[in-house]
């Protein structure tokens, strides 16, 4: 395991060489970090959450016809990808004023949007995410006009299925980020959603209590953030059991 080749390691996750040509092993770590690395922490089990939580959606959007570059879970904390060119940008879409919307335009967090929003960031540490324009997108050659097009058909799609998924275990769907990569074959590119859908790129708010049960509990110091994790997984019935090939796994490697 330790042989394998390291092709990207980010701040959440690493990507090493799949077994088959086209194939990357995309491995969660417990890392975490909050505006743009300043804020570095570890959330001991979230690595092991977000590959079950990240499986679980992906494959229903999978279901629902969404091209996705999951293939399957490999073991507690590493899945199966398909090797994708990724497009440098952040695609986010809200429902629900929160965050860097909320302070941007002085509206009150939780404030219900008239209609989804989607904004654009580049991805570049070194600047720190900048939000984008279409035009920015296009002009600079970062994706072609019809990827932008799939990629905001895309993400519309992934909403409206995300939203009611969510609904339906008692959860709203504040706002996400999604990425998208590229697939070659032989005359042919498709646009593929890639990266990971997890309670680390999603604001998840329970209905009844406006509770937040994602990665805002550790931007804001709120406390309890493995505990929103496990509580989004057990919701979605895929919280590992604890046993000798569940959590108790992960926790002999760390
Ligand atoms: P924001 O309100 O901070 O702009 O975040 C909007 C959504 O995008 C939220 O669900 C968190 C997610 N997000 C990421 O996944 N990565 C990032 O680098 C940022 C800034 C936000």
């Amino acid at each position: 395991m330790s042989r394998r080749r390291k092709i990207y390691e980010g701040k959440a996750k690493i990507m090493y060489e799949g077994p088959e040509p086209g194939t990357l092993i995309q491995s969660f770590k417990d890392d975490a970090t909050a505006f743009n690395n300043e804020k570095k922490g570890t959330i001991t089990g979230k690595g092991v959450l977000n590959n079950r939580i990240s499986e679980f959606l992906m494959t229903r959007l999978n279901d629902i016809g969404i091209p996705t570059h999951f293939i399957r879970r490999l073991n507690m904390r590493e899945q199966l990808v398909r090797q994708v060119e990724i497009i440098p940008i952040e695609v986010v879409i809200r429902n629900v004023a929160a965050g860097s919307i909320a302070k941007r335009f002085g509206i009150e967090e939780g404030t219900p949007l008239p209609r989804a929003i989607i904004e654009y960031y580049y991805k570049s540490d070194e600047l720190g995410d900048p939000m984008i324009s279409e035009d920015h997108i296009t002009a600079f050659g970062w994706a072609g006009v019809q990827d932008l097009d799939d990629m905001v058909a895309l993400s519309l799609r992934v909403n409206d299925f995300l939203i009611g998924m969510f609904l339906g275990v008692g959860l709203r769907l504040v706002d996400f980020k999604l990425e998208f990569g590229r697939v070659y074959s032989e005359d042919d590119m498709q646009i593929v959603l890639a990266d990971e859908i997890s309670p680390d790129n999603c604001r998840l708010w329970d209905t009844k209590t406006n509770e937040k049960l994602d990665k805002d509990r550790f931007r804001r110091d709120l406390g309890g953030v493995k505990e929103a994790y496990q509580e989004v997984a057990r919701r979605l019935g895929v919280l590992p059991e604890a046993g000798p090939m569940d959590l108790k796994g992960p926790q002999g490697i760390q």
